[in-house]
């Protein structure tokens, strides 16, 4: 019997920790329930302690999941800790993780404490924690480049105060895979307790080995991957959940462990967290990426044809590729639409929320005669984004462009409640499309990033739009999704000022910082 490797995924807390990707709570319901369709064993559902709606979020993920953990972030103090056990309470099996740094670096610098301090605040925020739940996790935080006499001394005093679970994290992903999988093999053998705990490893993506790195502690006996769907998180992000799992269940002939995870559900999982963020996933990515497991030179589709373990290591089928096929079109009915959400895992509230949601599909299959699933995630993805609160509202967009002759844009923006109009002429028609609308809603924003990404196959596929606005040092992904790109990108554009307007202010674990 192999042993299991438990899934610890945390898109929802140090995914969402990623500069532009912070969700709402019926975002992060949408995830969660993709990653309880997934087998992930423990939802990392966010950090309560940052602000009343990133509470309100966990509480609400808590009460929708049953099949996963859910568990909430705490620094190691008493409020915090206080926090995350209310937040947790509803759920199945819920699970408090409080943490602390351990470094010489972030105790002197940031915390500005002595070893022996932050060794008793681990202590107390852990028995705390054990007075709310039962199921307890303890993080070092920068564990990559603490000493590890003195993460010996923390593990063990934890593990003995109830930590069920302990996180050895490379928080800056500073360490190499073979001194991390040797610093793991080293715990666990002279960590005198650790029998009585889970070794949980948690690594960064800056030097591009966090994938690595974790699977070198699991080599060395962790059972627990902190991960994230493509791999968001903070700077270049967090190990990803996508290709640990895959590397795990294809490399059977090397791991004595494998996952519970349902592999089929990886790419809507990829798709949805993608759309909801607004950070696309590069074609060259393992395993979701648009080239994954195109076979593009003669010889290789060759050897394919032939026998498909020539050139393929993994079936497409089996992390989900082929699920994306033609699924509605313009004769399809309410029901079938129903249907096929529910199979999508999409619920819907009320049937006020449906009809909007079935509205919407019509005007979309009169423009594009077969609709795929990803047609239909993103569909909702609007639907979800577009709400009544929205300050600003497109309402019509005229736009005329021909060779030799300077591109204009005839907008009209509904602005709280009151219909604006203005034209601009600009670079090209987004440029002049977006002019428009900076005169109407003026201010000292700059645009980051702007990127289309064709939602499926064909010239009339719907094209998704994500840009990154910055203002005051906020940041925030807008989104947008329409068969004429143009518009797609008016609509990211005022997806994204909604957001900068809503001001959504909360406070990042690790930094302290609010954002
Ligand atoms: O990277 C890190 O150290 C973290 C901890 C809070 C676990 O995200
Ligand atoms: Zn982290």
């Amino acid at each position: 019997m192999k042993d299991q490797l438990f899934i610890f995924d945390t898109t929802l807390r140090d995914g969402e920790q990623s500069p532009g990707a912070s969700m709402t709570a019926a975002e992060k319901i949408r995830i969660a329930r993709h990653l309880e369709k997934l087998r992930v064993d423990i939802i990392e559902a966010g950090f309560p302690a940052a602000s009343e709606g990133d509470f309100e979020a966990v509480q609400m993920v808590a009460a929708e999941i049953k099949d996963s953990r859910i568990c909430g972030l705490a620094r190691a103090n008493p409020g915090d800790v206080a926090r995350a056990g209310e937040a947790v309470r509803g759920a199945n099996a819920p699970r408090i993780h409080t943490f602390i740094a351990t470094s010489p670096i972030h105790m002197k610098a940031k915390l500005r404490m002595e070893p022996e301090d932050v060794l008793e605040k681990a202590v107390e925020a852990v028995r705390q924690a054990r007075n709310l739940v039962d199921d307890v996790e303890f993080s070092a935080e920068d564990a990559g480049r603490s000493d590890e006499d003195f993460l010996c001394r923390v593990f063990e005093a934890v593990i003995r105060a109830g930590a069920r679970t302990v996180n050895v994290p490379d928080t800056v992903g500073y360490t190499m895979p073979n001194q991390f999988g040797a610093l793991f093999e080293r715990l666990i053998e002279r960590i005198p307790n650790s029998d009585q705990a889970v070794f949980s490893v948690h690594c960064h993506n800056d030097l591009g080995v966090a994938v690595a790195n974790s699977l070198a502690a699991v080599q060395a006996g962790a059972r627990q991957v902190e991960c994230t769907i493509n791999g968001l998180g903070e700077r270049a992000g967090n190990a990803s959940l996508e290709e640990i799992v895959m590397a795990v269940r294809t490399r059977q002939d090397v791991f004595s462990c494998d996952t519970r995870i349902d592999t089929t559900h990886i790419l809507p999982a990829s798709r949805l967290v993608s759309s909801i963020t607004g950070f696309p996933v590069q074609p060259n990515k393992a395993i979701v990426g648009a080239n994954a497991f195109a076979h593009e030179a003669g010889i290789h589709q060759d050897g394919v044809l032939k026998q498909r373990e020539t050139y393929e290591i993994m079936r497409a089928e089996d992390v989900g590729w082929s699920a994306n096929q033609i699924v509605l079109g313009k004769h399809s009915g309410r029901n079938a639409f129903k249907e096929r959400m529910l199979a999508l895992g999409i619920v819907f509230e009320s049937d006020a929320e449906l009809n909007q949601a079935f509205a919407r599909f019509k005007e979309l299959a009169d423009k594009k005669h077969e609709i795929f699933d990803d047609d239909l995630q993103v569909l909702v993805g609007e639907s979800a984004t577009d709400s009544n609160a929205d300050a600003l509202k497109l309402v019509s967009l005229k736009t005329v462009a021909q060779t030799g002759t300077v591109p204009v844009a005839d907008l009209v923006l509904e602005i709280s409640g009151e219909n604006h109009s203005c034209q601009s002429s600009g670079d090209g028609l987004v440029d002049a499309a977006f002019k428009a609308v900076d005169k109407l809603v003026p201010g000292s924003r700059s645009l980051l990033l702007y990127s289309v990404n064709a939602i499926t196959a064909g010239s009339d596929s719907q094209g998704e739009v994500s840009v990154r606005l910055e203002e005051n040092s906020r940041i925030v992904n807008g989104q947008g999704a329409d068969t004429d790109i143009v518009v797609a990108s008016v609509k990211a554009y005022v997806n994204g000022l909604n957001k900068l307007h809503a001001g959504r202010h909360r406070v990042n674990p690790q930094s302290g910082v609010a954002v």
